[in-house]
C-alpha cells in the first residue's frame, strides 16, 4: 500500500485527531525508522520522547514474549508481582512513599488532580499558561489554550492557570482553597521553555510554607529524559506527586503516580487494565537498563554534544539533556524538509524538538548535524 493510500483510507475510517507527518512507518531497529516502501529514517524525537530504548530493544522484546507467554492480565482483584515491583521500583528511584500505575499520561494527571483534592479537602488546583497535562477532562482543565479547550466546555471547577517561571505570581494565586499546584519542570509541548535555575526550588518553598502540595508533571522530562532519572533532581527538591509516563514504558502504554501525601482509600480510584502485569514488566525492564546502562549520562553528554554543535553552527537552542528546542523560522516546513533527508522531528510552532532515543550516539547526531546544516534555514 502507498502512503496516498493509507493517506485516504486515514480519511475515511479514522477520527480526525491528528496532524501527522506524511510518513508511514513499517518497523524500526534501534535509532532508525524503515517506512513502508524500506525508506530509512533516523528518529530524533523518539514517538515523543517515549522510545527511549530506541526501536525493537532485545530486552523490551525479550520481556514482552516472555511475559506474554506467562500472564497478561488478571485485572486487581488480584495481586501480581510485576506491579508491586514496579511500585516499588518507582517509589525507590523517586524518593516518594508510594506509586499507582495508570495506562498513559493522561491518566496519570487524572489521579493526581484526584488525590490531591482527597488528600487536601480543598478544591482549587493552579496550573500554569502554556502548560499541557493531557486530553481527558481533568487534564484538560489544567492544559492551557483554548484550542484545545473551547469545543469541551464546560471543564471542571477550580482550576485557574498563571504565568510559568513566576515565583511571586504563584505566590499570590495561593488561597485557602488550593489543593495543589502543577507544574512541568520544562515546558515541552509549549516549545521547550525552560525556567531559569532555582524557580522549582522557590515553588517549593513556597507550597511547603502555604501546605499546598507540589505535583510536578514528569510525563515528558521523566526516565533520564533531561540529564538525570527526573528533572527535579537537578534541584534540590522533592514534589508530593510525581506524574510520570512516555519514557516509563519506552513504547508500552504505561503510566504512574509516585507520591508522598496521603493515600487513596480503597474504590476511590482504579480501572481495569492499570498495572497490568505485560505493562508492569515492560516498564521494569526499562527502568533497569536506563539505570544499567547510564542513559541519564548518555543524555547529559549527547544532549551537551548536540547543542554545543548546534549554537556553534549559530542556532538558537535551548535544552536540558536530550530535550531540545531549536528555534527556527517555521517549525512545519523545517520538520518536512528534515523528512526529505531522512530525519524525522517533531515541532511547536517556531521550534523544532529533538527528543531522540537515550542511546542515541555520536555518530547519529553527527548525521542529524549534517543533515540539519544541510536545509540552509534561517537562524
Ligand atoms: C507534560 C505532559 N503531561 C501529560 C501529557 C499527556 O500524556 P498522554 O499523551 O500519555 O496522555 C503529556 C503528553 O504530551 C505531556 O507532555
Amino acid at each position: 500500500m502507498d502512503l496516498e493510500t493509507i493517506k485516504n483510507r486515514e480519511t475515511k475510517y479514522y477520527a480526525r485527531t491528528f496532524k501527522r507527518l506524511p510518513v508511514a512507518i513499517a518497523r524500526g531497529e534501534g535509532m532508525y525508522l524503515y517506512g513502508i516502501s524500506g525508506e530509512k529514517y533516523l528518529d530524533m524525537f523518539a514517538g515523543i520522547a517515549v522510545d527511549c530504548l530506541g526501536h525493537a530493544h532485545p530486552k523490551m522484546v525479550e520481556t514482552i514474549k516472555k511475559q506474554a507467554a506467562t500472564l497478561m492480565h488478571t485485572s486487581n482483584w488480584l495481586y501480581t508481582m510485576p506491579q508491586i515491583q514496579l511500585a516499588q521500583t518507582l517509589t525507590e528511584i523517586s524518593g516518594m512513599n508510594k506509586a499507582f500505575i495508570t495506562n498513559d499520561g493522561t491518566e496519570a494527571v487524572e489521579a493526581a488532580f484526584k488525590l490531591a483534592r482527597k488528600a487536601t479537602g480543598k478544591k482549587e488546583v493552579i496550573a500554569m499558561e502554556n502548560a499541557f497535562h493531557g486530553r481527558t477532562m481533568g487534564s484538560l482543565s489544567l492544559t492551557y489554550g483554548e484550542k484545545y479547550k473551547k469545543p469541551f466546555e464546560p471543564l471542571i471547577p477550580g482550576t485557574k492557570s498563571i504565568p510559568y517561571a513566576d515565583a511571586d505570581a504563584l505566590r499570590d494565586a495561593i488561597t485557602s482553597d488550593t489543593a495543589a499546584v502543577i507544574v512541568e519542570p520544562i515546558q515541552g509541548e509549549a516549545g521547550v521553555i525552560i525556567p531559569p535555575v532555582g524557580y522549582l526550588k522557590e515553588v517549593r518553598e513556597i507550597t511547603e510554607e502555604k501546605g499546598v502540595l507540589l505535583i510536578l508533571d514528569e510525563v515528558q522530562t521523566g526516565f533520564a529524559r533531561t540529564g538525570k532519572m527526573f528533572a527535579f533532581q537537578h534541584e534540590d527538591i522533592k514534589p508530593d506527586m510525581l506524574c510520570l509516563a512516555k519514557g516509563l514504558g519506552g513504547g508500552f502504554p504505561i503510566g504512574a503516580i509516585a507520591f508522598s501525601c496521603e493515600d487513596f482509600e480503597p474504590g476511590q480510584h482504579g480501572g481495569t487494565f492499570v498495572g497490568n502485569p505485560l505493562a508492569c514488566s515492560v516498564a521494569n525492564t526499562v527502568v533497569e537498563t536506563i539505570i544499567k546502562e547510564k542513559l541519564a549520562d548518555n543524555a547529559e553528554k549527547m544532549g551537551a554534544y548536540l547543542m554545543k554543535n548546534l549554537r556553534d553552527r549559530g542556532y538558537n537552542v535551548r535544552g536540558r539533556g536530550l530535550m531540545i528546542g531549536i528555534d527556527v523560522e517555521n517549525g512545519e516546513e523545517t520538520a518536512l524538509s528534515l523528512i526529505k533527508k531522512g530525519v524525522l522531528v517533531i515541532y511547536s510552532k517556531n521550534t523544532v524538538r529533538v527528543l531522540p532515543p537515550l542511546i542515541i550516539e555520536k555518530k547519529h547526531a553527527d548525521e542529524f548535524l549534517a543533515s540539519f546544516d544541510s536545509l540552509k534555514i534561517r537562524k
